[in-house]
């Protein structure tokens, strides 16, 4: 294959699998299970080119140039993320240190999002009319074919073998702690971290402190759901969550979003018809949350990723402001 193909094959499947990715952490639907294969499959079929790719490195390191160093870095971003997903997805080793292989398969991704971009400007490659042809398009659906190989291999071979990663869930996420809350990693989004409250002075303010429940007039709601709480650390784990229920505690207020803050001042705002059903909980599975799970009281989403499920909530309000008027991600 001409190295000029392989180049811009290799940059239509990381753009691929850099929008799949962000997508299978952006939603939470049943769309999720045919996102993630497409992105196992567009990842592994990168793993395909790599001996093409080989031949177009070996050359050009032998004619060392402004821009080797980021090639390089780009490489060693490339490799690691990739053997990183790898790593999560046997669902053998969970942790890396303080790092789950799925936080190292993300972080250097993104890491690997920006050099790459330095590298294809420091090494265009110029598309031509011709690259559309036939026999072009047929040797795209033979590498891809060869991902989709790799990834029902890999399928086959974690259940073979019996490994953890072959139940995973339909994010690619791995059961972690359901039934026992104890037992669920404490994690939050990137520079948040535990906050000391004290239990008993601790109120949610609602409706711009208008009402001001404690933690356990929360409770006495008894409102209770059955949910997964799936992180984008890459676990999951199913609880009874229990407490109020959004729609009994906003009541008749008015507006088209919820926003609900942490005592962090980390935020998240969702659409004023989902009142009825986000739970404010104070307990899972029976039990008072933890501080590092949310106590005095978390928000259960359901059907929504783990970054929604704001803990140490603060506040409760409803207002005008469109729910998709904020980051698709957290920026804090
Ligand atoms: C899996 C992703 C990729 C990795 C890990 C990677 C890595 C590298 C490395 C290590 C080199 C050799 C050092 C150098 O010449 O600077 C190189 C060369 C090169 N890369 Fe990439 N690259 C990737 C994707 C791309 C893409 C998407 C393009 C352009 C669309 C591209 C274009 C080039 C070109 C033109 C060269 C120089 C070849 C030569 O001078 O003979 N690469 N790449
Ligand atoms: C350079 C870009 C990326 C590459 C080359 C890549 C590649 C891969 C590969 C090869 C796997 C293993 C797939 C399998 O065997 O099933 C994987 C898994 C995964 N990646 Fe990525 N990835 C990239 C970026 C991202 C990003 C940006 C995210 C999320 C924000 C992400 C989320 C995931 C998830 C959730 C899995 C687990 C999927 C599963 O369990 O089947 N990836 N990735």
């Amino acid at each position: 294959m001409a190295s000029r193909r392989t180049n811009l094959a290799l940059l239509a499947l990381l753009i691929i699998t850099f929008l799949t990715g962000l997508l299978s952490w952006a939603i939470g639907s049943s769309l999720d299970r045919w996102i993630v294969i497409a992105h196992g499959v567009a990842g592994l079929a990168i793993v395909v080119l790599a001996p093409w790719k080989g031949v177009i490195v070996r050359r050009g390191l032998a004619r060392r140039r402004p821009g080797t160093g980021t090639s390089i870095a780009f490489g060693v971003l490339v490799v690691t993320s990739i053997a990183a997903g790898l790593v999560h997805v046997t669902g053998i080793v969970r942790w890396v240190g303080p790092f789950s292989p799925l936080g190292i398969h993300v972080a250097t991704a993104v890491g690997a999002l920006v050099v790459g971009i330095v590298h294809v400007v420091q090494r265009p490659v110029r598309p031509r009319a011709t690259d559309l042809s036939r026999r072009t398009l047929l040797r795209s659906g033979a590498v891809l074919g060869l991902g989709a190989v790799g990834w029902l291999s890999a399928a086959g071979v974690l259940r073979l073998v019996g490994a953890p990663g072959a139940d995973r869930g339909i994010t690619g996420s791995l059961e972690h702690g359901s039934g026992t809350p104890a037992d669920m990693p404490v994690t939050q989004w990137f520079n948040d971290a535990v906050p000391r409250i004290d239990l008993s002075t601790w109120r949610v303010q609602l409706l711009q402190g208008t009402r001001q429940l404690s933690v356990d007039q929360v409770a006495a709601f008894g409102d209770t759901l059955h949910a997964t709480l799936d992180c984008t650390g890459g676990w999951y784990a199913e609880q009874d969550w229990s407490g109020a229920r959004l729609d009994r505690l906003l009541e008749e207020a008015q507006g088209s979003s919820i926003l609900v803050r942490s005592v962090t001042g980390y935020s998240r705002r969702f659409p004023r018809s989902d009142a009825s059903a986000l739970v404010l909980a104070t307990h899972a599975g029976g039990e008072p949350l933890s501080s590092g799970h949310g106590a005095p009281a978390r928000l259960v989403a359901p059907g929504r990723r783990g970054f929604w499920w704001v803990k140490w909530v603060s506040a409760i309000d409803v207002d005008d402001v469109p729910w998709w008027w904020e980051s698709p991600f957290p920026l804090t």
